[in-house]
């Protein structure tokens, strides 16, 4: 069995993993920045994945960065960009550090890549990475899954069989280290037979509060939250307090 660094082999599935995710990350964009978009003329994609969103957003004519730290999600960005003849800039780095050749109005960070960040104090090493990467005036958008998620959504089991692989996702959360945690055991197969391969995940959490001072911390102002039920496609199965969308602006 070989083990692999997280966002490997999820890069390789991912859009067949989550295609819903991007209808909901589409419908909160439009619900929270929809007065915003049409003031805005660049754009990064932060923690971008295989790049859907930054992919749109540069159909619409916007000029696009995509920032990720999994060099597979990279490659598959910019695949898809070239295959769709879209100008997107992709840039393989860590959210905690990342830099722009020039500063754009408005960051995005869907579908919580913020939640994976190794420690707990990385989170104002992102917010002044972002307010480096904006112009003044410029907007802050991301999501996060609450606490709530973690301790109850991630201790589960589910199993996903799709042509091209097949596997176990088991999750729990680990109460002393504050963390949530994903076992993913992929079988893919390789000619006649089919290997296992491992991924682990792990994933934080921030009370709205530390998410509020670190903004500040930063030079945030202006943050506004939204209850994740409020701002994604209405569905029996969404209830509120598991996520909560942002939005902070630069001044
Ligand atoms: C759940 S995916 C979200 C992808 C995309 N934004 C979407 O909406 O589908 C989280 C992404 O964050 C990236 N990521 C995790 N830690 C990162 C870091 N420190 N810096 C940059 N990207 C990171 C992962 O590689 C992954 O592509």
């Amino acid at each position: 069995m070989q083990s692999q660094r997280p966002y490997t082999l999820v890069a390789r599935f991912y859009d067949e993993l989550h295609g819903d995710a991007q209808r909901m990350n589409r419908f909160a964009r439009n619900k929270v920045l929809g007065k915003i978009l049409p003031s805005v003329h660049s754009v990064c994609d932060l923690g971008c994945g295989t790049g859907t969103t930054a992919l749109e957003l540069a159909h619409r004519g916007l000029k696009m960065y995509a920032v990720d730290l999994s060099p597979t999600m990279c490659r598959l960005a910019r695949q898809k960009a070239r295959r769709a003849g879209l100008p997107v800039r992709v840039i393989c780095s860590d959210m905690r550090a990342f830099r722009l050749p020039e500063p754009v109005d408005l960051v995005i960070c869907e579908f919580n890549p913020l939640n994976h960040l190794p420690r707990r104090a990385d989170l104002i090493r992102v917010a002044r990475s972002v307010w480096r990467a904006l112009q003044p005036g410029g907007y802050f958008y991301f999501d996060l899954n609450t606490r709530r998620s973690l301790q109850e959504l991630y201790p589960s089991t589910h199993w996903f069989e799709k042509r091209s692989f097949c596997m176990v996702l088991h999750g729990g959360y680990d109460r002393r280290r504050r963390k949530g945690w994903l076992n993913l055991e992929w079988f893919l197969p390789t000619g006649r037979v089919w290997r296992r391969h491992h991924e682990h995940m792990e994933d934080v959490w921030w009370t709205d509060q530390e998410i509020r001072r670190t903004l500040r911390r930063a030079g945030f102002s202006h943050l506004r939250a939204w209850d994740g039920a409020k701002v994604r496609p209405p569905s029996p199965h969404s209830h509120p307090g598991y996520d909560t969308y942002y939005l902070a602006q630069k001044f």
